[in-house]
């Protein structure tokens, strides 16, 4: 996996796996505190104890065409920078994964693009709730694709119109803040 934003794509695909409605995606850049953060969080079925034990192992997969990568990748991409992963989840809580980097580490992976990845979830998911959260140290940036759908009414989130309304908002607030995270 190149980029952390492909990651993002492939833990965010779990949570639709396992039924979620609201998939939360928090990011956090922080060049003070060094650290970048990932925390992804569902209401989905959620795993118990035993699944939790396995899931750290590759190739679990509880999926006939999976590898059962996905955890395994992202906790070893936090790992060789610094960083770690922990996973909190239980049956009917859901499940939160929250990845940590050392923000300056030379083998951590950049985040990639973020907005496509943003973008092509809420295209192809356009029952799922996403809220989507960033802060590049004092700037933050939120959405909510629930509030968005009650503004649009009968008018499907995944029109290519609204689409592009909320690639351009994403897009305009990422290379706003750009510059104050070099
Ligand atoms: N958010 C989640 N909610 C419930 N179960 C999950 C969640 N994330 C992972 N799991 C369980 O853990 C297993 C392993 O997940 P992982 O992403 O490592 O591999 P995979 O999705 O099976 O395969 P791959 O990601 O390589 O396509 C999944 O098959 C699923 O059973
Ligand atoms: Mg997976």
């Amino acid at each position: 996996m190149q980029d952390l934003s492909l990651h993002i794509l492939d833990i965010v695909e779990n949570s639709i796996n396992a039924s979620a409605t609201e998939i939360r995606i928090k990011i956090v850049e922080d060049t003070k505190e060094n650290i970048l953060s990932i925390e992804i969080s569902d209401n989905g079925r959620g795993m118990d104890e035993e699944m939790l034990r396995k899931v750290h192992d590759p190739f679990f997969t509880t999926k006939c065409k999976r590898t059962g990568l996905g955890i395994p990748l992202l906790a070893q991409s936090a790992k060789e920078c610094n960083g770690d992963l922990a996973i909190n989840t239980g049956p009917g809580i859901g499940t939160t994964i929250s990845a940590r980097f050392q923000y300056d580490h030379i083998d951590r992976k950049p985040l990639g693009d973020i907005c496509k990845t943003m973008i092509v979830l809420i295209a192809s998911n356009p029952d799922v709730d996403f809220i989507y959260e960033h802060r590049r140290n004092d700037n933050s940036y939120a959405l909510n694709t629930a509030e968005i759908k009650k503004e649009l009414d009968d008018v499907p989130i995944n029109l290519p119109d609204v689409i592009k309304i909320i690639k351009d908002d994403i897009s305009a607030w990422l290379i706003s803040t750009n510059i104050m995270i070099q």
